[in-house]
């Protein structure tokens, strides 16, 4: 079975509502967890001879619509890969930039978010790097929206999949030695409950803007099964027909899951 995508970009209501409540390994449905590696902002600027910080500014546009779109289309889980553990070697000021907007983000579509009932959540390592009063920000958005039942929307910042593993790999360690799992029972998913991710199930569909063709240490255990899309637009354009193009391309696609159809 097919999603048929309609001219206005969403789904029918039928058809959304069976497909968020069927389970991973069913082929062509809805994805349950989106996640998008949102790329080429510098680009998208330089192409037109303006700042970089103006195509972050665009970016950021762009990632609110994507939430819209995502929560309209009844998308379960959406993950935003906004500023990674890497991206501290960009110059101070573009640093700056970025750590302004995602502030300003916070402070500003917070309160809307929690009105239309979406949860925050944000991943990546809390305790290097952060300002004190931005680790605030990120616990509040999280503790005011911990109960809300729409969208997750989840944002990845100071994020790196192999430092979460790191991270991750310290607390199994402890509960190793606290006797609360012997080594020799570890499951997998005691590894993916520790990991930032807990509670989030593995994205169905990973997209990346920009042309770009590669992971960028996002999520490297979750993605373990993920579907990839690329587009050829850059993020400050990725819209409505681009989230509804790259979902068309994930309907068509067959998921076996390392088994056999
Ligand atoms: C990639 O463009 C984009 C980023 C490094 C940052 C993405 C951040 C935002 C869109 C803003 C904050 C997000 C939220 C959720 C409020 P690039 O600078 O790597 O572009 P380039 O590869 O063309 O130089």
């Amino acid at each position: 079975e097919r999603v048929i995508l309609t001219e206005s970009h969403t789904l029918p209501a039928q058809s959304a509502s069976q497909n968020i409540i069927t389970q991973h390994g069913d082929g062509t449905k809805m994805p349950r967890h989106v996640a998008i590696i949102m790329d080429g902002n510098g680009r998208w600027a330089k192409s037109r001879g303006l700042p970089r910080k103006l195509g972050h500014a665009k970016g950021v546009e762009a990632a609110r619509n994507s939430v819209q779109y995502a929560k309209f289309n009844k998308i379960e889980f959406l993950t935003l890969f906004a500023f990674s553990s890497e991206n501290w070697r960009r110059p101070q000021d573009e640093v700056q930039e970025l750590m302004g907007l995602l502030r300003h983000f916070i402070a500003k579509d917070l309160h809307e978010l929690h009105k239309q009932n979406v949860r925050v959540k944000i991943i990546g390592a809390r305790d290097s790097h952060i300002a004190p009063d931005l680790a605030k920000m990120f616990d509040d958005a999280e503790a005011e929206t911990k109960d809300n039942t729409a969208l997750t929307l989840c944002i990845a910042f100071n994020y790196g999949a192999r430092d979460e593993l790191r991270r991750a790999m310290l607390k199994l360690h402890e509960k190793m030695l606290l006797g609360q799992i012997a080594p020799e029972n570890l499951l997998e998913h005691d590894i993916s409950n520790a990991l930032d991710t807990a509670g989030i199930p593995d994205p169905d569909l990973i997209i990346r803007t920009s042309g770009e063709q590669r992971i960028s240490n996002f999520l490297l255990w979750q993605a373990a099964y993920s579907e990839f899309v690329y587009l050829d637009i850059h993020w400050p354009e990725f819209n409505a027909a681009s989230f509804s193009q790259a979902l068309e391309q994930y309907a068509g696609r067959s998921r076996r899951f390392g088994g056999r159809e």
